[in-house]
């Protein structure tokens, strides 16, 4: 009993299944004992692969945070401003995190309120969003975090060029070196080789582990610690769910079962889109964050053998309770062709209850409730309908928006994502699509073609 970890979140796909849906949409009981032991062999598979450490992503939640913590309290001590740069896998991660853990008002907060410095995050190179930014926030008062794995991102060394001018002409290239910290792989690279020349701060990305996965590496660590975030509970949260993970069986273990659903529901059944809808507006980024993680690794053309599949979900990002009054009437009435997933959360970090109001007609129905409360009613309401209407669809439910909950929030998608490339026989770590763009553009940059 002592041992015994409490899981940081729960899900329930049964709404995935033939009984509650009452079509062959959803899983039978036949197909599913069949399936055990595909699911079993797999786990033992994947489980064999982490043994031998080619799953490294799993072991993050293990890794020690001091170094991370130490740079994070010099950083809030003498800046005001953070500002993160970087795109894909380098800022989605962050973005989640900080939407998730801080108040949407959180740089508006007083110095004294806020835990850390007023965060920026950067991860598009379009002028009108930068340039604002560099008018408006003080050089001397700035820290800038550079994230690219690869250290050769153009988008990401594009904006570290301008950050770099801008805080040189107002401090100085000698100081100005104390504003940056590079976030990179540990060994090669065009940012690893400026940060070196240049005397920046730097923190490593484990060279095994690839953008999407690496939330849970300084990526996503030291700007949630710059931040106020408790970064040991948010591992704690990471290793809590591979504990809980560990101690299921493989058709109660939400990472390979849900894998396993949403592959056969794709692969048998047709269902090329997954929605990912939250009823809580800090989950937006998770919800994006999800969409890199599910389209880039499992969108691919071929499988391992080199057969050509071309396969993958689509990942579309829907937010509870507000697009209940614009994409719902879609997955309700349209093509079936889609999975929605929610993310619930069982107490929301503030709730604000509801004035009474006499004869007030049709909204007298709001009377006692808590505008929270009207969140929860109201994705028990859509799951149900969709049920009812033979729609697929499941939920994860966080006990609450703190620091445990989203480690392990993130842990779950990505083992999940990890198993459900195991099913469609790619690999969930490679992005060949990807790098085909980043080839073309530095093509057309070096030919000057605009
Ligand atoms: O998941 C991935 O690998 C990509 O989305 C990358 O994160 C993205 O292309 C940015 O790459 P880098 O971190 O090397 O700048």
């Amino acid at each position: 009993m002592k041992n015994e970890v409490v899981p940081p979140l729960k899900w329930d796909f049964s709404n995935m299944s033939a009984e509650q849906l009452g079509t062959s949409d959803g899983i039978d009981e036949a197909t599913r004992s069949h399936a055990l032991q595909l699911l079993e062999e797999t786990r033992k598979d994947f489980e064999e692969d982490r043994n031998k450490k080619s799953l490294p992503f799993l072991d993050l939640p293990y890794q020690s945070t001091e170094k991370i913590k130490a740079l994070a309290a010099s950083i809030r001590g003498r800046f005001d401003n953070f500002v993160l740069l970087g795109i894909g896998g380098s800022a989605l991660g962050p973005i989640a995190l900080h939407q998730a853990l801080h108040s949407p008002c959180n740089n508006m907060l007083s110095q004294d309120q806020r835990k850390g410095p007023r965060m920026f995050f950067i991860d598009n190179v379009d002028p009108s969003e930068v340039a604002p930014l560099l008018k408006l926030l003080d050089p001397v008062r700035t820290a800038v975090n550079v994230i690219t794995k690869s250290g050769e991102t153009l988008e990401t060394m594009a904006l570290f060029l301008l950050f770099k001018e801008w805080i040189t002409n107002h401090v100085g290239s000698r100081a100005g070196k104390n504003h940056f910290i590079a976030t990179t792989d540990p060994g090669k690279g065009t940012l690893r080789e400026i940060a070196q020349k240049e005397g920046y701060a730097t923190l490593d990305i484990p060279e095994a582990i690839g953008g999407r996965y690496s939330v849970l590496t300084s990526v996503g660590l030291f700007p949630a610690a710059v931040s106020g975030i408790d970064i040991d509970a948010l591992l704690k949260g990471a290793a809590d769910l591979d504990k809980t993970f560990q101690n299921l069986p493989a058709a109660e273990n939400g990472a390979i079962w849900g894998a396993y659903l949403h592959y056969w529901s794709y692969t048998r059944r047709n269902k090329n889109v997954l929605v990912t809808m939250p009823y809580a507006s800090g989950l937006t980024g998770m919800a994006q964050w999800f969409g890199q993680l599910w389209a880039e690794s499992l969108g691919k053309e071929r499988d391992l053998s080199g057969r050509k599949i071309s396969c993958g979900q689509t990942p579309v990002v829907a937010v509870g309770a507000t697009d209940q009054h614009s994409q719902l009437q879609l997955y309700m009435e349209g093509p079936m062709d889609k999975t929605i997933q929610f993310i619930s959360v069982e107490t929301l970090k503030e709730d604000l209850s509801l004035p009474s109001i006499e004869s007030a007609g049709e909204i007298t129905s709001l009377d006692g409730h808590s505008l929270g409360g009207l969140l929860q009613i109201e994705q028990r309401a859509i799951e149900t309908a969709l049920t009812e209407a033979g729609r697929p669809n499941c939920r994860i439910t966080l006990p609450s928006l703190n620091a445990h909950a989203i480690g392990a929030l993130f842990y779950f998608f990505e083992v999940q994502t990890a198993y459900a490339g195991r099913f469609y026989q790619v690999n969930p770590f490679d992005q060949p699509g990807v790098e085909t763009g980043k080839k073309i553009i530095k093509k057309l940059l070096q030919e000057k073609c605009l």
